[in-house]
């Protein structure tokens, strides 16, 4: 069997990888596989060449009558092709260009109704190789490729004696393919090859209008004729089992399945046969887990660690704008891999920008923490330095008040109010120089006490802008885990689903 050979070539090592191949069902008859002549039906005497048989067929290299039209007696039988794609190796997946380039081994083979010859009369030749050139060959169109093909490929068919051609090409198609990146990296590709005639319609239906009843044209159907039938080779099990054994490099993909399936595209009363080949395949996620999604979440947790960094200094605004850039250079890395148009928001850019939004709304909230603290007046930020400069002065005081009258009070300890107050009111009755006097001593103390409690309200409004700000830090550190933990749980749900 020729393509057996081919493969066995192609594979040392690899030889029971053939069985598969040669099963009863093939197109072909199961032939000897020594070098087409067996030497049991070969006569001992006589001696035959293959151009004998060539010479029989009056197959030379200008004879047109193998070369130019689809070989069948009959022109209304159809010529039937039966194919065989099988993935060896896949090359590139470009999701920015939505291309899909694989390495395929394509096998094919069609009757030639012009070749036949008796084995018996040519010492037991079956099969012989004949240039490429010298026959007719299906034209074989694959409707998602966007290049031409590299082939490297042998130059010859093989022929045998009842008619079969078969034709082997490994070909690395750059073909398209529509890809959904919603759940990218961990998604799962298909990728479909059409494969089908461009010009011999499985049904092609020749119409006659009638020319005389131009009003009700009536429609003749003059013939139909079919004219390439494309049947598939190995069903589904079988070309992914085939593939999988021949598999030379996926990159990062994990190649899971080879479907075959077959369907009949009609377009203007025509019928095109055509076999689907979609191959589906798993990505394998580790690098852009590595390379992406883990940077971003540490990212993340770097910017939880920073509510512990304290506001007053501006260190915190400037660590915390630092990783939102760290942020953004990493998002310029997804731009790279995503394309522009995709049907449904991939995940990942979900992932990208919510984390995002909540580290700059992390960033706005240090911003205002940070005005807060800088409301209050800059003796009351220390807080518990002062009490405890406070605490001494008051015992200082204790000591002070018994010696000196005029040393009313400490701010703080505050009898101030009521204790000067009604004195005040005592010494305004009097009218003597005395009194003016006491007069006078009593608005500077007046004067003195004003200054005070401005001084005391400004410290309480500074307290209680920190306060405020040590609130809002608080319930925004909350808020901001939850929504952390919310967002990434749901995130990976709907990632692994
Ligand atoms: C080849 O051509 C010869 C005449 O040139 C003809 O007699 C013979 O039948 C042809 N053979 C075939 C197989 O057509
Ligand atoms: C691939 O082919 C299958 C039929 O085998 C079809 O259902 C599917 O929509 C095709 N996919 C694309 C992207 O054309
Ligand atoms: C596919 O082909 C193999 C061998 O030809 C056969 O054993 C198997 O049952 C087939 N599978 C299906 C689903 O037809
Ligand atoms: C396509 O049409 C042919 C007849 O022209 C028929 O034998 C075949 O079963 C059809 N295939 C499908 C998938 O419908």
């Amino acid at each position: 069997m020729p393509v057996a050979l081919l493969l066995l070539l192609l594979l040392p090592g690899k030889i029971l990888l053939l069985v598969p191949f040669a099963p009863t069902s093939l197109p072909w008859e199961p032939v000897c596989v020594c070098a087409a002549v067996c030497p049991g039906v070969a006569a001992s005497t006589q001696v035959c060449s293959y151009q004998d048989v060539l010479e029989h067929l009056n197959l030379t290299a200008d004879s047109s009558a193998f070369r130019l039209t689809r070989p069948v007696l009959d022109h209304r039988r159809p010529t039937v092709v039966q194919l065989d794609i099988i993935l060896s190796a896949i090359l590139a997946v470009t999701e920015k260009t939505q291309t899909f380039i694989p390495f395929v081994w394509t096998l094919m083979t069609w009757t030639n109704e012009r070749i036949s010859w008796d084995p018996e009369r040519f010492c037991g030749i079956r099969e012989l190789s004949v240039p490429k050139s010298l026959l007719w060959k299906p034209d074989l169109f694959i409707y998602e490729m966007i290049h031409k093909h590299e082939t490297a490929t042998t130059p010859y068919y093989f022929m045998s004696y009842n008619g079969n051609v078969y034709s082997e090409q490994v070909m690395k198609l750059v073909s398209t393919c529509q890809m959904d990146l919603h759940k990218f990296p961990f998604d799962t590709q298909r990728c479909n090859i059409t494969v089908g005639s461009a010009i011999h319609c499985g049904e092609c239906v020749c119409l006659h209008f009638s020319p005389l009843t131009l009003r009700r044209s009536r429609v003749f159907l003059l013939h139909s004729v079919k004219e390439m039938r494309f049947i598939p080779f190995s069903n589904s099990t079988r070309a992914t089992q085939f593939s999988r054994e021949v598999m030379l490099t996926q990159g990062d993909w994990d190649f899971l399945q080879l479907m075959v399936t077959s369907r009949n595209f009609s377009f203007k009363d025509q019928q095109w046969e055509q076999i689907i080949y979609t191959f589906t395949m798993k990505r394998r996620p580790l690098l852009h887990i590595i390379n992406f999604l883990l940077p971003v979440l540490f990212f993340l947790f770097l910017d939880l660690a920073s509510f512990f960094i304290s506001d007053h200094r501006g260190e915190k605004l400037g660590f915390k704008v630092t990783v939102l850039l760290a942020m953004s250079v990493l998002l310029l890395i997804l731009n790279d891999i995503l394309p522009s148009t995709s049907n449904k928001t991939p995940l990942i850019a979900t992932y990208c920008i919510v984390i995002f939004g909540l580290m700059l709304l992390s960033l706005l909230e240090a911003i205002l923490v940070t005005y807060l603290v800088d409301l209050a007046p800059p003796e009351s930020v220390g807080l518990k330095e002062d009490k405890q400069e406070e605490a001494k002065a008051d015992a200082w005081d204790g000591e002070d008040r018994q010696t000196s009258s005029s040393s009313v009070c400490r701010v703080t300890t505050c009898e101030t109010e009521q204790e000067l107050l009604p004195m005040a009111e005592q010494v305004i009755g009097a009218d003597s120089p005395e009194s003016r006097v006491t007069l006078l001593i009593l608005e500077e103390l007046r004067k003195l006490q004003n200054a005070v409690k401005e001084q005391l309200s400004g410290r309480e409004e500074g307290r209680k802008c920190l306060q405020w700000a040590s609130r809002i830090n608080k319930a925004f550190f909350i808020f901001y885990l939850a929504a952390v933990s919310l967002f990434l749980s749901f995130i990976f749900i709907e990632w692994m689903r």
